[in-house]
């Protein structure tokens, strides 16, 4: 309709002379009509497939004092060229301002093809409604890399590790934000070629940014990517707000949504992530590499999200966390038709600890196992890790834990090596789907309940009314009733 709105003024403006008569005014009036009707249908139809495109009226901020078009770089946005050295051109300008507030990258709507590139300092990219960054499939584009150091290893093969699609080291000050414009990893090949074991390396994530601070990334969509989606490592201040991330929920390996990773004041808010593999999952180091390079995870805040993993779980931690995992605090989290809710993961080996987590407001909407709590994930980079490295689990408080459809509402699975300690639950009520069973399960856990919650604790926990007062201490907090038969 805009464009009929458009043509008909423009028409009106420049030929007003032949608009003499009534008749030939409506006759106009319907060519025009009928044309820009006939123009809009062919833009909408797109290989056969009805498109629903609406042309966009909204106008790109201006978030930077310098603005870019990647179009000025050469860029062709035709799904075909390659646009790798359009973006690195790019970058490279930016880069040159630094001094000046840096640079905005605008990627106007199209299917703009690119091998990984790197990002620079003080650099805005912009995606408009429309763009998309297609992620090329051919593995002989992406960049090798050494492995992480906090893990000594590729993760998934010995060696060096495929970089990202979009990368960045030692940087400060980044935006990549827009108007709901994706990055696609249209990781499908990637993942037929590692179920086959034809990959040499570790897959790439689709965005990754070390050793960088003042990361902001908002209003966009990843999708697809190779491996996992945004993994942002030993980096601080980082907030990713109101972001979607896509993946198929089977068979899309290690597509998890979001991977702090030795990570320091970072907000996750109002997004919705739908994935392979876990939707966010906060890491710091792999069992020896892990303990030496030491760099924890802290202060995370995750809030206002929805979440879907058929394969993993929605909120996870670990189960590389050697170099400690605390101060996170997750609020107002839906997950739904997942296998698990809020899962903590981690095995004897990897060291470090897991301290001081809050659930609040949580819901499960038909999910297997809603909040578990596993210590034997016995996955290590090689032989070389300390089987004595316990890692130190404890001061976890779950409030206002609510849901229906759920399976096993808690599974807290400590070990005599690894006890999980203080642990607290308060304002519990899940829908299960097996009344009659034992759905609270545990072993090796010392804690609290305060209240009345359903299902009933475990008789492993002290129980406490609303008024703090203790009403019955637990006999037996190293009993184990695990069963993962339910
Ligand atoms: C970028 O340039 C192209 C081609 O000149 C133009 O069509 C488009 O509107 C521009 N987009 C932005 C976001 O500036
Ligand atoms: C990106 O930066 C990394 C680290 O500085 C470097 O190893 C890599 O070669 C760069 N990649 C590209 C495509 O320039
Ligand atoms: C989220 O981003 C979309 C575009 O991706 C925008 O339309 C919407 O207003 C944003 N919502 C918030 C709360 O920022
Ligand atoms: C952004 O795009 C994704 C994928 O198309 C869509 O699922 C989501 O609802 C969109 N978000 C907004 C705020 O429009
Ligand atoms: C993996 O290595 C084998 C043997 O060196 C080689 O034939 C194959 O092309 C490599 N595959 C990839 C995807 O690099
Ligand atoms: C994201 O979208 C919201 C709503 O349109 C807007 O208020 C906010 O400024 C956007 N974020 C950025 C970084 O542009
Ligand atoms: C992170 O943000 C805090 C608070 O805004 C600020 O004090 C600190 O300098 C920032 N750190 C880095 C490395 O940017
Ligand atoms: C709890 O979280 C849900 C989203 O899962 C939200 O709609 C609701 O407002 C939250 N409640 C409170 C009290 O914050
Ligand atoms: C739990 O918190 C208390 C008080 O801060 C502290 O003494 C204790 O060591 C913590 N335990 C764990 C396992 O973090
Ligand atoms: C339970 O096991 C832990 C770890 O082995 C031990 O420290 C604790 O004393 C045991 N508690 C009881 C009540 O036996």
């Amino acid at each position: 309709m805009v464009e009929y709105i458009t043509f008909g003024r423009l028409i009106h403006q420049r030929i007003p002379t032949l608009v003499s008569t009534h008749r030939t005014f409506l006759t106009i009036l319907w060519i025009v009509g009928f044309a820009s009707l006939f123009v809009w249908q062919r833009n909408n139809f797109v290989d056969g497939f009805w498109m629903f495109n609406p042309v966009s009226n909204k106008v790109i901020p201006k978030l930077r004092p310098i603005v870019f078009n990647l179009t000025d770089f050469g860029g062709k946005g035709d799904g075909i060229t390659l646009n790798t050295e359009a973006f690195e051109k790019a970058v490279a300008v930016i880069a040159k301002l630094r001094l000046k507030g840096g640079g905005q990258l605008n990627v106007p709507p199209g299917n703009w093809l690119t091998a990984p590139f790197n990002l620079t300092s003080h650099m805005t990219l912009f995606l408009s409604e429309g763009a998309v960054i297609l992620a090329v499939q051919d593995e002989a584009y992406w960049t090798l890399m050494a492995p992480l150091p906090s893990y000594g290893y590729g993760r998934e093969h010995p060696g060096p590790r495929y970089g990202s699609l979009i990368h960045g080291q030692h940087l400060k000050d980044i935006e990549i934000t827009g108007h709901n414009g994706t990055i696609d990893g249209q990781g499908q090949t990637w993942w037929i070629k590692h179920r086959q074991k034809l990959l040499n390396y570790t897959r790439g994530p689709l965005l990754q940014i070390m050793w960088s601070s003042d990361i902001r990334i908002s209003n966009i969509t990843l999708r697809d990517s190779p491996f996992w989606n945004i993994h942002p490592y030993d980096c601080k201040n980082i907030t990713i707000r109101n972001v979607t991330i896509l993946a198929p929920l089977h068979g899309a390996p290690n597509t998890d949504g979001i991977d702090p990773d030795s990570c320091e004041n970072m907000v996750i808010e109002d997004c919705y992530i739908s994935v392979g593999d876990d939707g966010i999952a906060i890491k710091s180091g792999w069992d020896q590499y892990g303990i030496a390079y030491a760099q924890p995870s802290t202060n995370i805040l995750i809030r206002n999200l929805v979440v879907q993993s058929m394969v993993s779980a929605g909120i996870s931690i670990g189960s590389e966390m050697s170099g400690g995992v605390s101060n996170v605090k997750v609020e107002n989290v839906l997950v739904w038709n997942s296998r698990r809710g809020m899962r903590i993961k981690t095995a004897p080996g990897r060291g470090g600890y897991i301290r001081h987590i809050t659930y609040q407001n949580v819901t499960f909407d038909n999910v297997r196992v809603g909040i578990v709590i596993k210590t034997d994930y016995n996955e290590h980079p090689d032989e070389g890790y300390d089987p004595k490295a316990f890692p130190i689990l404890g001061n976890i408080s779950f409030i206002g834990i609510h849901g229906q459809g759920v399976r096993v509402p808690v599974r807290l699975h400590g070990s005599e090596d690894i006890p999980l300690r203080n642990l607290k639950f308060q304002d519990m009520s899940v829908g299960t789907t097996y009344k009659k069973k034992h759905i609270f399960q545990c072993a090796f856990v010392q804690g609290r309940v305060i209240g009345t919650i359903f299902p009933a604790p475990c008789e492993n926990l002290d129980l406490y009314n609303e008024q703090g007062q203790l009403v019955k201490r637990s006999s037996s907090q190293n009993v184990t009733d695990i069963d993962y038969t339910l």
